[in-house]
């Protein structure tokens, strides 16, 4: 039940596939005898000095995957140089998150509710000391993830006969399930009327805001008044709006999958929203990292940096906090080897040259973009 909650994608996870194969449809043209005994990777991402150019990013809800929950992330991050991004959605609070480690954290806004509660929201990630804001909207409603509805996942997490079976034998994850804090939506108890034991599509839903538009985006940027992300961009229009509306940086991201199914992996995006905003903003991949050449070719593509979110939090599953550390570090090493193969001598030196496409990669907008001054990715109208 929690394999799939973390795992799984909505409907037919075609999304959640396209990810990881946007990957395998680069290649690199690797060099020979380039000096390579240095390949630095730090960066920096919103102002943030990183020692590599991974963020763990935000997931809710990740006390159903081990007792440490968001906290993890935020751990395995100062642990390993980097930050993450706390979902509003999380479990454990912003403010416990923020007190489990010294170094600020981001925050990612769930624009749920009103005005009233996202300001309530972020109040409290500006008073636990939060840096950078992640606004977070491809989620105007919520997608139909059919693991979660299969398995009966509610939250909390209650045993169902189906589960029954499954849940009984894992005693470490039950014990800890029932002597640890309740799994539920920490930031919002306070904000909302208490809904008790729901189906999660059904909980979300109650807080959901499909009727946010720019102008509210506009509203965030102002009343949060720091730098902002936006994630969940998919085209080069709306990270050309984000970047006019004064977002400092966009995530290229379909939500890992767990929205929208049939858009185009993350990484085939990317090429269109740098080449639109990349001189204005930073550009981070968001979907289907899974190893360091992954990272490594998003940058050739030119992001600066990249999320990742399943990876951690399987980490935490399998192994705790220093799971999760594990997980960035296997990232980090992988990076570096990647670099030594390629002859690249560090981040600062990938482009585009790193990198060959297969000539089927890629997808055509069947109408020329409005508003917008990005090219078509149609490979063969390229220059
Ligand atoms: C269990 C889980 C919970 C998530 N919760 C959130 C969330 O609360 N807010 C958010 O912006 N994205 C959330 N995401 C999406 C991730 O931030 C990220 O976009 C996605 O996982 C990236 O794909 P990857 O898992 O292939 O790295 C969640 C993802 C997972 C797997």
């Amino acid at each position: 039940m929690v394999f799939d909650f973390v795992d799984g994608g909505a409907e037919d996870e075609v999304t959640l596939t396209e990810n990881r194969r946007a990957f395998s449809d680069l290649a690199f043209r690797a060099r020979v005898l380039v000096d390579v005994a240095e390949r630095p990777q730090a960066t920096t991402l919103l102002g943030r000095p990183l020692a590599l150019p991974v963020v763990l990013g935000p997931a809710g809800l990740v006390r159903m995957a081990g007792r440490a929950g968001e906290a993890a992330a935020a751990v395995a991050a100062e642990r390993c140089g980097t930050v993450s991004v706390v979902s509003s959605g999380s479990s454990v609070s912003l403010a416990d998150v923020a007190a489990a480690v010294g170094e600020p954290q981001w925050f990612q806004l769930y624009p749920w509710g009103d005005r009233r509660t996202v300001r309530a929201l972020m109040g409290k990630a500006r008073d636990a000391g939060y840096e950078a804001m992640v606004v977070t909207v491809d989620v105007p409603v919520v997608g139909l993830r059919e693991r979660d509805l299969r398995n009966g996942l509610t939250v909390p997490p209650r045993v169902n006969p189906r589960t029954g079976a499954d849940v009984l034998s894992r005693p470490r994850w039950l014990a800890e399930l029932l002597t640890g804090p309740g799994v539920t939506f920490a930031n919002f108890t306070d904000l909302v009327p208490r809904t008790g034991t729901s189906g999660l599509a059904a909980m979300t839903a109650g807080l959901l805001n499909p009727g946010h538009t720019w102008a509210d985006l506009e509203w965030m940027v102002a009343e949060w008044g720091g730098p902002v992300m936006l994630k969940g961009v998919m085209t080069g229009e709306d990270a050309r709006r984000a970047a006019d509306l004064g977002c400092a940086a966009v995530a290229v991201s379909n939500h890992g999958g767990r929205q929208a199914d049939g858009l185009p992996g993350a990484l085939d995006v990317l090429e269109e929203v740098v080449d639109e905003v990349g001189r204005d903003v930073e550009v981070v991949l968001d979907g289907g990292v899974r190893r360091g050449t992954d990272v490594v070719k998003a940058l050739a593509l030119g992001a600066r940096a990249c999320l990742i979110g399943r990876p951690w939090v399987f980490g935490l599953a399998a192994g705790g906090v220093e799971g999760s550390v594990r997980a960035v570090e296997i990232l980090r090493e992988e990076i570096d080897r990647t670099l030594a193969l390629i002859g690249r001598p560090g981040v600062a030196s990938l482009d585009r040259s790193a990198l060959s496409a297969r000539p089927t990669r890629g997808w055509r907008p069947l109408a020329e973009p409005a508003g917008c001054a990005c090219r078509s990715t149609d490979p063969h109208r390229r220059s």
